[in-house]
């Protein structure tokens, strides 16, 4: 942990690129919104990290707030000080070096940061050579010195065929920012403080500013719903790789959708098309082909194929086979095999869910409970009326409806009709129509 280094993210842009009501850095890629990505990359290095906020600020403080502590907050007065130097305008940081992040960068990774700081010029700022550089701010660079960033909305048609583009991230001494972001103007076709400005400022006094030259793929920013696919492209490759590396066998890994709350513990195998979201913990377990694990620990058990884990379920010792979904349950050495749906549930070791067998936990108003014990055998195609109690050692027969209630242990539950035979009637019925 770095002590003499502050970093600020700017995150209080509209994003208006991204067509959404939502702010752009509250787009989510592998389940956490991008801005958490830079946060926690920022965090890795030190304990003072500053995040401007204005748009949706509060929506952006609070789920920022559900990962991290110790953030601090400035808000952007955007309406006065729009732009990434009005945004630069409140911010007060604790040390001397201070590097400056885009929030809509969620590729970027500790060891890239550090490279910043590792380069004593005044400041040193981040630059890539594109093809296509269109929408980024145009770098002017002479003798390996940066002289000044031209916004391509300001650039001249000559301006514009520059294809080294500002990355977005910057190290600054405290000072110099101290010294030019006051003095920003809103003179350019944005009516914008552009802190990219700081640069032909602190240029024309003679400060040394240093190019870095920057891998795209980490710094490449995400300003359209084709940028966060591509981001979540590459990161989701990133998390598989680090499990993969940690001992996770996983077939076909391009086709397994995992997101970065998920950890694994043991040997697990995850089979193709898997689909594994939220805080889910898996040990010791194997989850079959296109099977969904939402926000539950599967421990010591086999999922799926084709299975639907719903959120905080708490599945231990169990098979649970194809067409089989289970919501906010509890399961500790079951087997369900087939085409169940078991909500809302506590089920106990021994116990056998035949194919078919419906928790009816919702009556239109409100959802009950059913709390199954050890060794009950379930026939197929039972449905159990929640609030229902069925104690130890019970067997139900196929094709009952149990009614709400407490069952107590030892018992058949059963109830069927008589079976009716009608003698004749096949050839009788089929014979009508010749
Ligand atoms: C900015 C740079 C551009 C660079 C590009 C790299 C400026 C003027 N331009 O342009 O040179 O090539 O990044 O990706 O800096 N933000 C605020 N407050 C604001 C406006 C933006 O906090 O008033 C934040 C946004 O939330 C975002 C970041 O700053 O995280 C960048 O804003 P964005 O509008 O994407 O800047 P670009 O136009 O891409
Ligand atoms: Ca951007």
């Amino acid at each position: 942990m770095s002590n003499s280094l502050s970093i600020v993210i700017l995150a209080a842009g509209k994003g208006s690129r991204m067509k959404s009501l939502k702010a752009k850095v509250l787009h989510k890629i592998c389940g956490r919104e991008m801005l958490y990505y830079s946060i926690k990359a920022a965090k890795e290095i030190t304990d003072d990290v500053i995040v401007v906020v204005a748009h949706q600020k509060d929506a952006v403080i609070t789920s920022m707030e559900k990962y991290f502590t110790g953030l601090t907050f400035v808000t952007q007065d955007a309406e006065n000080f729009p732009g990434t130097g009005g945004a630069m305008m409140e911010v007060k940081p604790r040390y001397d070096d201070v590097l400056v992040l885009n929030g809509d960068m969620p590729l970027i990774t500790r060891s890239s940061i550090e490279k910043f700081l590792a380069n004593p010029a005044d400041i040193v700022m981040s630059v890539i050579p594109l093809d296509n550089p269109s929408g980024y701010g145009r770098v002017v660079i002479e003798n390996n010195q940066v002289l000044r960033i031209v916004e391509e909305k300001d650039a001249s048609e000559s301006e514009k065929t520059i294809n080294t583009v500002n990355a977005g991230v910057y190290a600054f001494k405290h000072h110099v920012l101290q010294t030019y972001i006051p003095r920003l103007s809103n003179a350019n076709a944005q009516k914008e403080y552009y802190l990219t400005d700081v640069i032909e400022m602190a240029r024309n006094d003679g400060l040394n500013i240093a190019p870095l030259y920057v891998e795209e793929v980490e710094f490449k920013g995400v300003n359209s719903k084709n940028d966060l696919t591509n981001a979540e492209i590459i990161m989701m490759e990133r998390l598989r790789r680090t499990w993969m590396d940690a001992g996770v066998i996983m077939q076909l890994p391009e086709s397994i959708y995992l997101e970065e709350g998920v950890q694994f513990e043991g040997e697990c195998v995850i089979e193709n098309g898997a689909r594994l979201c939220g805080n889910s913990l898996i040990v010791n377990s194997h989850i079959k082909a296109h099977s969904v694990i939402e926000d539950s620990v599967i421990r010591d058990s086999d999922i799926g194929p084709l299975a639907h884990i719903r959120p905080l379920s708490i599945i231990e010792g169990t098979h649970i086979g194809n067409f089989v979904e289970v919501k906010k349950s509890t399961l500790t050495g079951v087997k369900a095999g087939h085409l169940s749906y078991l909500g809302d549930a506590t089920i106990d070791t021994g116990s056998n869910i035949g194919a078919g067998t419906i928790t009816c936990n919702y009556d239109g108003l409100k959802k009950y409970q059913t709390i199954i014990g050890k060794n009950v055998f379930i026939g197929s195609d039972t449905q159990l009326i929640a609030p229902i109690e069925i104690a130890d050692n019970v067997m139900i027969a196929a094709g009952t409806t149990v009614t709400s209630g407490k069952y107590e242990s030892d018992i058949l539950i059963l109830s069927r009709h008589p079976i009716k035979k009608i003698a004749g009637f096949f050839t009788k019925f089929f014979s009508k129509g010749k």
